[in-house]
């Protein structure tokens, strides 16, 4: 029988999860298709209930559900908790197991630059789901990290939790506060929300000056949806190493197959098929 999976989000349409995977179940020859379940939010309860009946074999989770799915799952493993938010679901006879694989594509594409994290000083700008999952990998790698988030309180709450976490320093404060470092890290939905508006980026953030960019080595963006923002624009100008959002995606998209399959992901496969569908 053919095997199900799917991301679960909404909106989901745009996700470019089904053409790396389809790609990559073709190309090892697994008999499974990947989905879009764009399910609104008062439907979740029940789309979980088809999970486990229909049955669909693994979910990619991403907004607004990262957080809500963790209470329809069976087990979650020490990450997901720690980090409070899951993108990965894994059905086995209808137990769902959650895993977190955002922390280890973003933590995947600094090393492949950088080499390892530790002592690194990471600027993270941002508080939401995103910005946790990568504040933990870095914290988990032996960053010294910094986050920094419009609403200074969201930031503060994060440092406090991941401080006890991994008995470690870890600073915070609002956008004013942004200091310089090794690596700047933008997480927010601030270039989702504008794209399509009539003027985008017509006030690009303070945190996209110059003045602030020329400060990092490496500047990375976790957004894929707008590959060219203000923020990667000028980093590039600074001949600054960027890493742009399609790189997390992809990192942890093959921990994803891992995880699913049991097996290495077909990789070069996966990065191709994305690479075509970028804008
Ligand atoms: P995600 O799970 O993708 O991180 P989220 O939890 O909704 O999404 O978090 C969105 C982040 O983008 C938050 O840090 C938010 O800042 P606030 O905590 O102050 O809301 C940030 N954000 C959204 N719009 C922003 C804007 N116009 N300027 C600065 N930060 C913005």
């Amino acid at each position: 029988m053919i095997k199900k999976f799917g991301i679960l989000a909404n909106p989901a349409k745009h996700s470019l999860s089904p053409v790396m995977f389809n790609a990559a179940f073709q190309a090892k020859g697994i008999d499974a298709e990947y989905g879009v379940f764009e399910i609104p939010e008062n439907n979740l309860s029940s789309f979980i209930d088809q999970v486990k009946h229909e049955p669909i074999s693994g979910l990619s989770v991403s907004l607004p559900y990262k957080e809500v799915v963790i209470e329809y799952l069976n087990q979650v493993d020490d990450d997901v908790k720690k980090i409070g938010a899951c993108n990965t679901v894994l059905n086995k006879g209808g137990i769902l197991y959650g895993f977190n694989t955002d922390y280890k594509g973003s933590n995947t594409a600094l090393k492949n630059v950088l080499g390892p994290l530790e002592n690194k000083k990471i600027v993270i700008i941002g508080a939401g789901g995103a910005a946790r999952a990568v504040a933990y990998g870095a914290m988990k790698e032996g960053a010294n990290v910094y986050i920094f988030n419009r609403t200074k309180s969201k930031a503060d709450s994060i440092a406090i939790e991941f401080a006890e976490i991994f008995n470690s320093e870890i600073h915070s404060g609002s956008l004013n506060d942004i200091v310089s470092g090794d690596v700047l890290i933008h997480t927010t939905s601030l270039w989702t929300k504008e794209k399509g508006s009539k003027t985008p980026y017509n006030l690009p953030p303070k945190f996209c000056n110059p003045e602030y960019i020329k400060n990092f080595e490496l500047v990375m963006d976790i957004s894929y949806k707008t590959l060219n923002n203000p923020l990667i624009n000028t980093a590039k100008k600074l001949r600054k190493h960027v890493i742009t959002g399609d790189k997390m995606l992809y990192y942890q998209a093959i921990e994803q197959f891992k995880i699913w399959i049991g097996k290495e992901a077909p990789a070069l496969i996966m990065k191709e098929a994305l690479n075509r569908s970028l804008v």
